[in-house]
């Protein structure tokens, strides 16, 4: 089935839509963006995500394309349209263009770009992969300084998912200074003697909107939380260890460096706060 996306304020075909080759986006990497999970054709905290959408466009004085309502239209409209019941909508902001490459920003009445589409993923909750756990690698994080804007400078966190693949693996955790910040497209947590433990909020990671929700639901759970900094080797010797993200919701980790946490399979707080957060996602959902 031929997608229908959004760009600039149309619903086209997949294969119509276009976007100028001198687009910010697609030269400078000018854009930020935001995934948001959908559930029984349903989007899951979507103010945490226009919430943090305008963080990003304010932190790098881009305009925005439009309201929260009408951006909530959109979602809700190619949701419908494309009959997503289970799936992402990913959305990206650019600043646009002025016809040329230059290093200076457009003039600030350019109109950014705005386009959004679906992602059709039957079984996102039922997700196999949460059943068997994620492998690890740990990997320099050589990422920019500025990792709570959401842009979509996304070259080395592919690479990483590369890396963490030819290593016969699912992922990465990134390591900085000799801590670890943040998984190369979720946030990430160890668990030992009962408490979760995960790296504070700073400019070092992304900002997670299933970050928060998993916090508040297992403080709410009488789970004890404790944002420090953290290194691999703490991971490792860990009684268990899971990431969180809009797109895999949160993921057991099961071995990190060829160390396997635990018996080897996904622990009882990740397999919990999965059921718990999939069901608050669920009831939440608008
Ligand atoms: N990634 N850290 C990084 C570097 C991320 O790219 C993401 C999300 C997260 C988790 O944030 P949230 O819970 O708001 O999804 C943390 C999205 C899913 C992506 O790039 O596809």
């Amino acid at each position: 089935m031929t997608r229908t996306v959004y760009v600039n304020g149309e619903y086209l075909p997949e294969t119509e839509a276009k976007v100028s080759i001198f687009d910010r986006g697609f030269l400078m990497a000018d854009a930020v963006y935001e995934v948001t999970s959908v559930l029984d054709g349903k989007l899951i905290d979507f103010e945490g995500h226009a919430v943090r959408l305008k963080r990003s466009l304010d932190e790098l004085d881009m305009a925005e394309p439009c309201t929260k309502e009408e951006l909530l239209d959109i979602h809700r409209k190619l949701v419908e349209l494309n009959g997503i019941d289970e799936g992402l909508v990913y959305l990206q902001v650019s600043r646009g263009s002025d016809g040329d490459r230059d290093f200076v920003f457009p003039s600030a009445d350019t109109p950014p770009t705005l386009v959004l589409f679906t992602q059709n993923k039957p079984g996102l909750a039922d997700n196999p992969a949460a059943k068997k756990g994620a492998k690890i690698i740990s990997i320099e994080d050589i990422r920019w300084g500025r990792r709570d804007i959401k842009t979509v400078q996304l070259l080395y966190p592919s690479m990483g998912k590369m890396m963490a693949k030819k290593a016969g693996c699912d992922d990465a955790w990134l390591v900085e200074d000799g801590f670890v910040t943040e998984g190369t497209s979720n946030n990430a947590y160890f668990v030992k003697a009962g408490k979760i433990v995960t790296r504070p909020l700073s400019n070092n990671i992304l900002h997670g909107i299933t970050r928060k929700a998993v916090m508040r639901l297992a403080k709410e759970a009488q789970m004890e939380v404790e944002e420090r900094l953290f290194t691999i080797d703490e991971a490792k010797a860990a009684d268990e260890a899971f990431t969180t993200s809009a797109s895999a919701f949160v993921m057991p980790v099961v071995e990190i460096d060829g160390v396997a946490l635990g018996d080897g399979t996904p622990g009882p707080i990740a397999r919990r706060l999965r059921e718990i957060y999939l069901d608050e996602a669920r009831k939440t959902a608008i």
